[in-house]
Formats: C-alpha cells, structure tokens, sequence
C-alpha cells in the first residue's frame, strides 16, 4: 500500500472518530453575533476532537440571514441543518441513539425556552432537547431571557432596543434549571466552560 494511502487511511480513521456535538440556533438576535464568534473561538480549540453540527429553527434561519451570519456560519461550520419538522432533520433519533456528546442551544429564544420548560415537543429544537433528555443526554442552553428586568439587545442594523423580560419568562428558565440534566448559562463565554467539561482543548489553548 502506497504511503499516502494509509496516512490517508489513518486521517479518516481520525475523522471517524470525532464526538459530535449538536449547536441549536434559536430565532434569538439577543446576544447571537456574540455566540457565534464564541463557537468560531471553541471550532479552532478543539477541532480534532470535535465534531460541531449546526441546527437552526426557522425563525433561527430567518433570523442569522437578517443579521448576516450566514457566510460566517457557512464558512466556519461544514454541516449547517435547517428545521424542517419536529423530526426533521432527525436529530431528537440521533440524540437518543447516543450520537452526540451533548446537545447546546444558543442563544434560545423565550418561546423554545417556555415549550422545554412545558414539555411541548413540537419544534425541532424542542423535540431534540426534550427526547434527548429521555436519554439522559446532557442539555445546556442560553436562554435570552434570564433574568427579569430590562435589558439593551442589539437590532440587525446595529441599533440599540430595550425590552422587558417577563417574570413568565424567567420562570420558565427557573424551571429548566430544576431539570436533570438541563444546564443553563447564562452568558456566551459560559460556553467555553461547557467544552472544557468535555473535551480536552488543542495544544496552545
Ligand atoms: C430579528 C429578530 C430578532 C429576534 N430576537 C428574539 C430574541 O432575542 N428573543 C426572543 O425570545 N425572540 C426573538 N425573536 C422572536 C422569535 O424569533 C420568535 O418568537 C420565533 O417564533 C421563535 O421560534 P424558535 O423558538 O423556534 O426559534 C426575534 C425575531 C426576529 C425577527
């Protein structure tokens, strides 16, 4: 066998055996252009060891096009899934099956939020967090809606707007927290913290 061939064969190998990780986008413009360059950061950190699958809701779709992310995601992540139903793509089956290490929303809007909170299954992402939970699958998630109080979020076309979260909202992320295995962060660089958790970072970082 040609040497080029079985270093060929060594790097699939290697490929093969990449942990996958799941990253759901919810419809949330709140802190996203900060999340997406963290994942860029975590991408570079651990890239031979992991695998970072991108799932985005449609309004999450809608939403990384009205703040031009979508050159930006494509060119840092290779595989970029879009919802088409609950269970398409299938990721709640791949979650159960145990094909990936965990499952992240970020950042997750008050409406996933509040459907994981009250058992509703009836989103992609939705689906996935709640049936990968049946799985003991471990779940973090980034709620834009944290902590009650006013907040200043960022509009596509960079402008300030300051909005109201809800006592109801917060409730709902106070109930995910009392959730086994349901992690929630609060801030962007938090999802550093989760990687470090489960993976082992590239020499130099
Ligand atoms: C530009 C834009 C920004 C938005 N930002 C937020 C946000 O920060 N938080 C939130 O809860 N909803 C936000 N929404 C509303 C959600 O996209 C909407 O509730 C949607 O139904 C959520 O669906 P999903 O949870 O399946 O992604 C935003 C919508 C648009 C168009």
């Amino acid at each position: 066998m040609a040497m080029e061939v079985v270093i060929e064969k060594k790097e699939e190998k290697k490929e093969k055996k990449k942990r996958k990780v799941a990253w759901g986008i919810t419809g949330s413009g709140d802190r996203l252009v900060e999340t997406v360059e963290i994942m860029k950061e975590i991408k570079k950190q651990y890239q031979s060891e992991v695998d970072i699958r991108v799932y985005l809701s449609k309004a999450g779709d809608q939403v990384v096009k009205y703040y031009r992310l979508v050159d930006d995601l494509k060119e840092n992540f290779e595989r970029i899934y879009v919802e088409i139903n609950p269970n398409s793509p299938f990721l709640a089956g791949q979650l159960q099956l145990g094909k990936f290490e965990f499952l992240l929303i970020a950042p997750a809007t008050s409406n996933t939020v509040a459907k994981i909170s009250m058992g509703i299954a009836d989103s992609l992402l939705s689906n996935a967090a709640i049936m990968g939970l049946k799985a003991f699958v471990p779940f973090y998630i980034m709620p834009s809606d944290y902590e009650e109080g006013m907040i200043v979020t960022k509009l596509p076309n960079g402008r300030d707007m300051k909005l109201r979260i809800r006592k109801e909202d917060v409730e709902h992320v106070k109930k995910l927290a009392g959730m086994d295995d349901v992690f929630i962060l609060e801030k962007p660089e938090e999802i550093h913290r989760v990687f470090k958790k489960h993976f082992k970072p590239e020499e130099g970082y």
